[in-house]
């Protein structure tokens, strides 16, 4: 019996929390966390980009050009312009190509050109086979068609193809706070498995390491509580019985007022050779 790998990613992207977003969020999400993500990458001195470059350090070449598709802060970005000629890093939020405008700064990098646009506006014609390595990190979960936006993937490169996406269950939201304030599990419900046999499907054997890896967020107590107020705000309506639980659970938590709460997550890391 053949599985449908593609429906089965559907399906899961019906059945995970992203679906239960209560508005039409978008790049509005990303540019007002933008900030936040960046500190949050930096604070760990780019820890997470570093060990999932490190995965790919023995095909990675100092003539490369990289494709950093949602390159967020500059999460790979940053650390990999320091391994090659030239990364394209391309996001549509402008809050966090700013972010990692400023990271590049400070880092006395040159060699990145920020594109401010989606994946799905890109111009197929103008990037056919153009890089040497295509990333994407992290992004892939906001794709509904995930197989046209893979194909697209493979074919912007001449050499080498990376898509990173958690496996398992994800650490990014406190879950215990989570659970207490919706009354439920919390289950992003979407993981690379998907990702890994839809390639699989389509002939591709990608490799794959699982790594484990680890961010610290780190706000004030005030801070803490205007931004998971600002993110269930994604989900329900901030009433002021949740507004109450968002404030007891950072207080009784934190220590010296500062909340501080290490994530813990698996990130498979896939990379193939066209
Ligand atoms: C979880 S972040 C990942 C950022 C970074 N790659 C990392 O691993 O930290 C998801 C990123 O996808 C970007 N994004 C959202 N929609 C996109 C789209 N249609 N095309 C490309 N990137 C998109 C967001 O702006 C955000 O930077």
């Amino acid at each position: 019996m053949e599985i449908n790998w593609e429906q089965l990613w559907i399906d899961a992207r019906k059945d995970s929390v992203l679906a239960k977003y209560r508005k039409d969020v978008g790049v509005e999400l990303w540019d007002r966390g933008a900030e936040e993500y960046s500190d949050t990458i930096k604070r760990d001195g780019f820890k997470y980009g570093e060990q999932m470059i490190d995965v790919l350090k023995s095909i990675i070449k100092p003539d490369f050009e990289v494709l950093d598709n949602g390159c967020g802060p500059g999460t790979l970005a940053i650390p990999l312009a320091k391994l090659v000629d030239r990364v394209v890093a391309l996001d549509p939020s402008k809050g966090l190509l700013n972010v990692l405008n400023e990271s590049a700064v400070e880092a006395g990098i040159k060699n990145i050109e920020t594109l401010n646009k989606t994946w799905q506006e890109v111009d197929d014609s103008e990037i056919r086979a153009r890089f040497d390595l295509v990333v994407t990190s992290n992004v892939l979960w906001q794709f509904d068609d995930i197989c046209k936006q893979l194909r697209r993937i493979h074919d912007a490169s001449r050499r080498y193809c990376c898509a990173i996406l958690h496996a398992g269950l994800t650490d990014d939201l406190d879950r215990d706070m989570w659970s207490r304030i919706m009354n439920k599990e919390y289950n992003f419900g979407i993981d690379y498995i998907y990702i890994y046999n839809i390639l699989y499907t389509r002939g591709i054997y990608a490799n794959v390491n699982v790594i484990d890896s680890a961010y610290t967020f780190e706000k004030s107590v005030n801070d803490a509580i205007d931004y998971y107020e600002y993110l269930f705000d994604l989900y329900t309506e901030i009433t002021p019985r949740i507004k109450r639980m968002i404030k007891d659970y950072i207080v009784k938590n934190a220590v010296d007022g500062i909340y501080r709460r290490e994530s813990k997550t698996k990130s498979a890391v896939m990379w193939w050779e066209k």
